[in-house]
């Protein structure tokens, strides 16, 4: 009755195809379909928890509306009067505004009056969820007030499993508990102004290459990338920080480019009606990414609610001949609309939102009104987060912090601000030769209002602190410029990344020979390395004249300005790598760079995600891999011990094995329920005060060795003693049950260990279950 091909319920197709040459290219998709198990019909939205009075006026609303009315409710229009990304048109007669869609997860982007925040990657080093809340809310508010309706943001998929993939450095981290803790307070903190989040790219968009289909050079069309996840990993990896963002009450999901098991990202009926829409108990809609649709009744009754930037010809009058021919019936156009109005109203913004695009100028070059969107209570959050977001990860001899340096040495392209404040300058190269980054590239990047660059920063402290300061941005030997009473020489590079391609490399000849060449000449050479994702130091880290080096990730338009605070010691370091840092790309094996097109695949590549959940430092555990810094490294100008493990069963809670509890948004309400809290003594026994990130890692029986499953940071004055305290919910102990299809928690002894990073684990103990 569906018009879509499912052929057969195969489930592993890919091995069905063994009689397949490999010598011989594929022309026919045929086979594939019924890889991935169709689950139909797409529920319908009721309204669960705290969204039923948004459904009821929703559903009125919608009641009201003839049948074109809802459908233009579907798909994106060009606007002649404001420059948003999408729009979607009003219903004026029921007094419904329209919707202004914009980018993205890390600030405004494409506009004026905005401020640059520090991307999602610098938000995952910082490892502080309260600090990733509050600039959540001081972001949201500017998008609210540039009458943005939805928030192209924030960014859990990529997740980062992928070392070169170019828009890792848009989400929080690898790690699916650090991403989904920051996401579920992003969110929140997005939406308590009443804008929608679009918690993007759903699901499996881990690399740019091949990510949407492409005409080859043969003239051949060849398919988007089809990203082949197992149930288990899809659970326990993928899906785990889309989850919380659902938890948090996320008013929309965005679809992806690539196929999953070879069905389109936005025609993907078991990920859109099944994971999402039955299992997560999305009560808000979806969104296609842009130009993601590829199909019109397939996607309607996959569970997509709205096609962006436009119909493309595939919905529209297209979508309401289909609802009168019955392909597709029109209680799935009504929940799509209703969908879509609910989160509308679940927001508030029937109530005394700002028009549409108000603030959005439809070409900034044009003579517009200026519509201010920067609130200077903000300025100390933007400050904070990029401060927080630096992680010291070498320091030898108190290298850091300076000490009254009288005069200091600057090196480097990173140093100085670009010529323009365009922070995707160095779109199509690997690293941004011509200035610092405060961000990566593409629809995630964002529009500061001025950048601090490191050399501003430093020239107004040369004033301040009466340091002499001494620069060459231009040679990369820079013989003759390292003047031999340097107190230190700051070496400053990046490491570039944006989204539309995935990174060549994880380190560079030029910078790295750079790092070298002012070393060589200076025996206290600091380097700051501005990344957008893992970048290798072994190039250089065992210089003997390379005595600190600080990955400062992409801090925001403060950059510079935290940077010299941390530079002077007027704070102590605090972040943590939220990925790993191995001494060889080798070390990553297959996952270091995108999968290719290959035979038999060439028209339709394949990418099977065979390493299951071991990525990252789970995957290092697993095969012995030392790396050369560990995920959750980071070094402070103090120091912190750890004592007095305490792990307290909570009692009245439920143990039995599978959840009981009812859907609600992020799944079954008791997935959340805390089974047990533990917690331990952190002291400062340093000289200066500093934050620290304790980190929890539980053993659970048969996982891999070690998975965060809890992090808290705490600011402690030298001396004193602070208690931090981890709940560990069902959900955090549980494995995914791939039969049952639920999550299980196991019975037996788990390992919990708790301290400064994944591999300096002060405290251990055991919990039986
Ligand atoms: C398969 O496709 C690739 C890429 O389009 C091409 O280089 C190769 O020659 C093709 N092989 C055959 C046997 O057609
Ligand atoms: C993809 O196929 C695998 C193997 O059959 C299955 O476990 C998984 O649920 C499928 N996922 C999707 C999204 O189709
Ligand atoms: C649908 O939207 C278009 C603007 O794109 C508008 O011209 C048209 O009148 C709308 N149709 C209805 C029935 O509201
Ligand atoms: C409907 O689909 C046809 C064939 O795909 C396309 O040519 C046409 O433009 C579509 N119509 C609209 C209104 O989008
Ligand atoms: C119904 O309309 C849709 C959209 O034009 C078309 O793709 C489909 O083939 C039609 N089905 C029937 C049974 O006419
Ligand atoms: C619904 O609950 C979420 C999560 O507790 C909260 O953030 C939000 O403000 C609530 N919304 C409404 C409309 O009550
Ligand atoms: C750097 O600037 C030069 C001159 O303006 C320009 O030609 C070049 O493309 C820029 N390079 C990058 C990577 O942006
Ligand atoms: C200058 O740098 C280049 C490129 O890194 C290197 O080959 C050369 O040896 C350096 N020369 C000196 C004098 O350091
Ligand atoms: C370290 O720097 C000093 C200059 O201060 C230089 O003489 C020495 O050769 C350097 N060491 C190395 C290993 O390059
Ligand atoms: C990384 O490994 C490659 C190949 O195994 C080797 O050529 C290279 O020297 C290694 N790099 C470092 C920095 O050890």
């Amino acid at each position: 009755m569906f018009s879509i091909r499912i052929l057969s319920l195969a489930t592993t197709a890919l091995v069905a195809l063994v009689g397949v040459s490999n010598t011989q290219n594929i022309t026919s998709d045929t086979f594939f379909y019924g890889q991935s198990p169709p689950v139909y019909p797409s529920p319908i939205g009721t309204g669960t928890g705290n969204w039923s009075e948004a459904y009821k006026k929703a559903e009125a609303m919608v009641a009201q509306m003839t049948l074109d009315e809802k459908s233009n409710l579907t798909f994106g229009i060009s606007s002649k009067t404001n420059g948003c990304s999408g729009n979607i048109p009003a219903i004026e007669r029921l007094g419904f505004p329209g919707l202004c869609l914009q980018d993205a997860g890390n600030g405004v982007r494409a506009t004026d009056f905005v401020n640059g925040y520090p991307s999602g990657l610098h938000v995952g080093a910082s490892w502080n969820k309260d600090l990733a809340y509050k600039r959540a809310l001081a972001m949201g508010g500017e998008f609210r007030s540039k009458g943005v309706n939805i928030v192209l943001g924030p960014v859990v998929g990529p997740l980062g499993r992928v070392s070169q993939g170019g828009r890792n450095w848009e989400g929080f981290s690898n790690d699916p508990y650090l991403s989904g803790s920051l996401v579920f307070e992003t969110v929140r903190g997005i939406q308590e102004n009443g804008v929608i989040t679009s918690t993007k790219h759903f699901i499996g968009n881990e690399q740019e290459t091949n990510r949407n289909p492409i005409t080859n050079v043969a003239g051949q069309y060849v398919e988007s990338i089809s990203a082949n996840i197992d149930d288990k990993s899809m659970h326990e990896l993928y899906l785990w920080p889309f989850q919380d963002a659902v938890h948090a009450g996320t008013g929309n999901i965005m679809c992806s480019y690539n196929r999953l098991n070879n069905s389109h990202g936005c025609a993907n009926s078991k990920t859109l009606n099944g994971l999402l829409k039955t299992e997560l108990g999305f009560n808000g809609f979806v969104v296609s990414d842009w130009f993601a649709q590829h199909s019109g009744v397939s996607s309607a009754l996959a569970g997509l609610d709205m096609a962006m930037p436009d119909s493309e010809g595939f919905w529209g009058s297209n979508l309401t001949t289909a609802i009168r021919n019955g392909s597709v019936p029109m209680s799935r156009l009504n929940d799509m609309a209703t969908r879509i109005i609910a989160s509308w109203y679940q927001m508030g913004q029937d109530n005394g939102y700002p028009t549409p695009g108000i603030g959005m100028p439809v070409d900034v070059l044009a003579s517009h009104k200026a519509v201010n969107a920067r609130n200077p209570s903000s300025k100390q959050v933007i400050l904070d987060a990029a401060i927080e977001g630096h992680v010291l990860v070498k320091n030898v001899n108190n290298a850091l912090p300076l000490k009254s340096p009288k005069l200091l040495s600057l090196f480097g392209y990173d140093a100085k601000a670009p010529d323009q404040n365009d922070p995707a300058a160095g779109f199509g190269s690997w690293i941004a030769i011509n200035g610092t980054i405060i961000s990566g590239g593409g629809s995630g990047a964002n529009s500061p209002a001025y950048i601090s660059a490191p050399f501003d920063a430093l020239q107004e402290k040369a004033y301040q602190a009466d340091t002499t300061i001494l620069w060459d941005f231009i040679n990369v030997n820079a013989t003759a410029n390292v003047d031999g009473a340097s107190d230190a020489c700051l070496v400053f590079i990046n490491a570039f990344a944006s989204e539309g391609f995935d990174r060549v490399g994880l380190h560079d000849d030029f910078s790295d020979a750079l790092v070298n060449n002012i070393a060589d000449q200076c025996s206290n050479t600091i380097v700051v390395i501005h990344n957008a994702g893992v970048r290798l130091v072994d190039q250089f880290i065992d210089h003997p004249n390379v005595t600190a080096v600080i990955f400062a990730h992409l801090p925001g338009q403060d950059s510079g300005r935290a940077l010299v605070s941390l530079l002077y010691g007027d704070f102590s370091p605090s972040g943590k790598l939220p990925y790993s840092v191995p001494m060889n790309e080798s070390a990553f094996g297959a996952l270091l760079s995108p999968a290719l097109p290959a035979a038999p695949y060439t028209l339709f590549p394949q990418d099977d995600f065979t390493e299951g959940i071991y990525i990252d430092y789970r995957a290092f555990d697993a095969q012995n891999i030392t790396p050369r810094y560990e995920f959750g490294f980071g070094l402070s100008y103090t120091t912190f011990g750890y004592l007095n493990l305490r792990i307290l069963a909570r009692s009245g809670v439920s143990r039995n094995t599978y959840p009981t509890g009812l859907i609600r948004e992020g799944g079954a309400e008791d997935l959340w329920d805390v089974i047990t809290t533990v917690t331990a003594d952190v002291k400062n026994t340093g000289a200066v005060d500093g934050a620290e990130v304790a980190q929890l890692y539980v053993g659970i029986p048969g996982g891999p060795i070690r998975q965060l499953r809890g992090f808290s940071k705490v600011h402690i004055q030298a001396g004193h003693t602070a208690t931090v305290s981890f709940d560990l919910t069902r959900r955090d102990l549980s494995v995914w049950d791939v039969v049952v299809q639920q999550w299980k928690l196991q019975s037996g002894k788990y390992y919990i260990y708790v301290g400064t990073s994944s591999r300096i684990l002060h405290l251990d103990g055991t919990l039986t279950i």
